[in-house]
């Protein structure tokens, strides 16, 4: 298979669609259940220190692996591999990304939905003035009623596999230039509001005083697999868009810049959702409903409630789209490197997905009790599973094949930071993210 042709038309254009990958579900619904889930400051700081140890250098060899390729990650990986004289069995780790990202695609989709049902209940003000009782068991109601569920994830993946079928030039680009600056806009405006609440002091106490003896293997594999999830790394998705990386663009800068807007919006997530929590006296450790539930119960009784929380779901949808965009482009460029056109690839994804995404939305009703797979159900096993276990192994593979087995000059040219920013980079991934990914997955085993 020949190199594509197809690149990103400017280095911003490039950093907006990384960006828009990164920032989504695990930013504004995960990051705030899981730290909720894992008691606050202490996994924020672990996050926070992976992000920077782990996903970052690791980020930068799955991109550089697809701008030294530029094929699809399959073909990226075996054609590097072979070249470099060693085996063409390093494909496969392309395949294992692909695996990953249909997992966590099933679920992205379906949660993705609950944002379309919210975001049209708000608009209609169908929150204003319930309490915590009432719209509890309204969410509950929702999630048991597979037929409203179906629809959403339906019209949510509709959405996405439209765009990935238009291309990367005409799809994915138009759509992250019109929705990152604005989903920056009315964070923004969503954290000051926050600002005013009386929760503000109790929840920058809570995310940002840690309390160390918190930390478990629990935690710290929750921390590892969320600075993976959060940054899109781990599953050969950012190397399906580096192989449209344009040259002349520095890596470690573009990567840095991305892993800053990312942090900072969940960040600023965390802040407006948190505030409002303790505003209202909620628990911080709901769960998945996390977001859902607590919200629309914080804005029912604020001034202007149904507009801001209209504008919050807005925003998330604008996030989840741009990410799941992203969760779709390996496996579409994987079926077009075996032959399909762009269009057939988009269906076949979007038609496979929907149907392993169904398993999910039945989780909430008929299938709930179906534990089959370690004692969770399909739901439970999605949204754990493959972001806390596959992305971190899949990293471990991809930091190996770029610090270790591609050829010095290909990887620093791929790299495009100069000689000695190359050898800072290679020995933080060699001696630091390969070591540390090795032993907080072996500690969450045993
Ligand atoms: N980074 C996305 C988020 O935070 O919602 C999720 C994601 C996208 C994970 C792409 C993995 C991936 F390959």
């Amino acid at each position: 298979m020949n190199e594509t042709l197809e690149r990103w038309s400017s280095r911003r254009a490039f950093i907006l669609a990384v960006t828009g990958a990164a920032v989504g579900l695990g930013n504004i619904w995960r990051f705030p259940y899981i730290t909720g889930e894992n008691g606050g400051a202490a996994f924020l700081l672990l996050y926070v220190a992976f992000v920077v140890l782990l996903g970052l250098p690791v980020m930068m060899a799955e991109i550089l692996i697809g701008r030294a390729g530029r094929r699809s990650p399959m073909q990226s990986l075996g054609h590097l591999a072979t070249q470099a004289g060693r085996s063409g069995h390093w494909r496969w780790l392309g395949l294992f990304g692909a695996f990953t990202v249909f997992c966590i695609l099933s679920f992205y989709s379906v949660v993705s939905g609950w944002s379309i049902e919210f975001l049209v209940s708000a608009i209609n003000g169908d929150f204003v003035g319930k309490g915590a009782a009432e719209i509890g068991a309204g969410f509950d109601a929702f999630l048991a009623d597979p037929w409203r569920m179906t629809f959403n994830h339906t019209l949510f993946l509709a959405m996405t596999m439209t765009v990935v079928a238009a291309g990367v030039a005409k799809g994915l680009e138009r759509l992250n230039n019109l929705l990152m600056p604005l989903l920056y806009l009315l964070l923004l405006v969503l954290a000051g509001h926050a600002a005013t609440t009386s929760g503000f002091g109790q929840a920058l106490a809570w995310l940002f005083t840690p309390d160390l003896s918190a930390v478990s293997p629990t935690v710290l594999i929750a921390a590892m697999g969320h600075a993976f999830f959060t940054l899109a790394v781990g599953a050969c998705a950012l190397m399906a868009y580096g192989a449209y990386m344009p040259d002349h663009q520095s890596l470690p800068r573009a990567a840095a810049g991305v892993a800053v807007l990312d942090v900072t919006v969940a960040l600023l997530a965390g802040i407006a959702i948190f505030s409002v929590v303790f505003a209202q006296g909620m628990d911080p450790a709901e769960g998945p409903g996390l977001m859902f539930v607590t919200l629309p119960v914080a804005f029912a009784d604020l001034p202007l409630g149904a507009f801001w929380l209209s504008l919050f779901f807005l925003l998330l949808l604008m996030a989840t789209w741009t990410s799941s965009i992203n969760l779709a482009e390996p496996m579409v460029a994987t079926l077009q490197g075996w032959g399909l056109g762009r269009g057939q690839a988009a269906a076949a994804v979007g038609v496979a997905v929907w149907m392993v995404g169904m398993l999910s939305v039945l989780s909430f009703s008929t299938l709930a009790d179906v534990r089959v797979l370690f004692g969770m159900n399909v739901f439970e096993w999605v949204t754990t599973i493959p972001p806390e276990i596959f992305l971190p192994i899949g990293g471990l593979f991809i930091a190996v094949f770029a610090a270790w087995v591609l050829p010095e000059p290909v990887a620093l040219r791929a790299l495009d930071a100069g000689p000695h920013g190359f050898r800072a980079w290679r020995g933080l991934v060699r001696w630091v993210s390969i070591p540390l990914t090795l032993v907080v997955l072996a500690s969450g085993l045993i």
